[in-house]
């Protein structure tokens, strides 16, 4: 399963499509709860074809403060209107006390970060009664560690028990701003709780920093790292290709996407013939 970013670019597009369709959608729900208008339309359009995932931003996982009771509430109502198949957010923090910072910011890679994420998680999910999945990001500062990002991410889904989100673009862009092997540090994740992937472009800086922008078409040392990960898999995990700015015409997704969906059908291939 391979499926797209619900972008309004390409909003008219996806009801039409008949040959390579996506197998399903994803959106940031935050978007698109209490709008109407054209493109809630062409939402709802592509809604009653597509299966929808939702990848939220405001969750903010990772503050201190309680959870915005008021914002779940929102989500709530929002996942009774639209048939939502997986809900995720972000290892991150994008809110303290009340003010809305509007960017998903670092966790210090600390054990009290971890307990706070457990803690919250749990009553994320009692009060949505689903599943919560979150998701690796990208990170360009560390502002306290007394543990590898590696051993973060997995005690934070150790610990909350929720599916992870494997944004493999975030694990490249990752490894090389922070200088570590994103080979090894595929291998030492939790394949078993891997609900979905992430894919996407970064753009390079003159120095070789990456910016993890979804504006740029899949690098090829990324398609490579896909490849890997999926050889860590035992199983078919769904694939979403992320594209939120720069957004070329629809050929050009699809032929990200069918590049996708190449590789998974190579390694699932060789998978059963071993
Ligand atoms: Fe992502």
């Amino acid at each position: 399963m391979v499926g797209i970013g619900f972008r309004k670019e390409f909003s008219e597009t996806l009801p039409r499509v008949r040959k390579d369709k996506p197998d399903f959608i994803e959106f940031a729900p935050e978007n698109w709860m209490k709008t109407g208008g054209y493109y809630h339309r062409q939402l709802q359009k592509a809604a009653e074809q597509y299966p929808i995932f939702c990848h939220g931003l405001s969750l903010s996982i990772g503050s201190p403060d309680e959870p915005d009771w008021d914002f779940l509430a929102d989500l709530k109502q929002f996942f009774k209107d639209v048939p939502v198949v997986r809900y995720s957010d972000h290892i991150s923090f994008s809110q303290v006390s009340n003010a809305h910072l509007y960017e998903l910011l670092p966790l210090p890679m600390i054990e009290e970060a971890v307990s706070r994420i457990a803690v919250k998680a749990r009553q994320v999910q009692d009060f949505l009664e689903r599943p919560l999945i979150l998701e690796n990001p990208s990170y360009y500062l560390v502002t306290e560690a007394d543990m590898t990002e590696a051993d973060f991410i997995s005690a934070v889904l150790r610990e909350s028990g929720c599916g992870f989100l494997l944004d493999v673009n975030n694990v490249y862009v990752n490894s090389v701003n922070h200088g570590y092997d994103p080979a090894a540090f595929l291998r030492s994740l939790p394949a078993e709780q891997v609900s979905y992937l992430h894919i996407a472009g970064h753009l390079k800086q003159p120095d070789g920093f990456l910016l993890d922008t979804h504006g740029e078409a899949i690098a090829d040392p990324v398609y490579d790292l896909l490849k890997l990960t999926l050889e860590t898999l035992s199983r078919e995990v769904p694939i979403l290709l992320e594209r939120d700015f720069n957004i070329p015409a629809w050929p050009r997704l699809r032929e990200e996407m069918n590049r996708i969906r190449r590789i998974q059908t190579e390694v699932r291939e060789v998978q059963f013939a071993s």
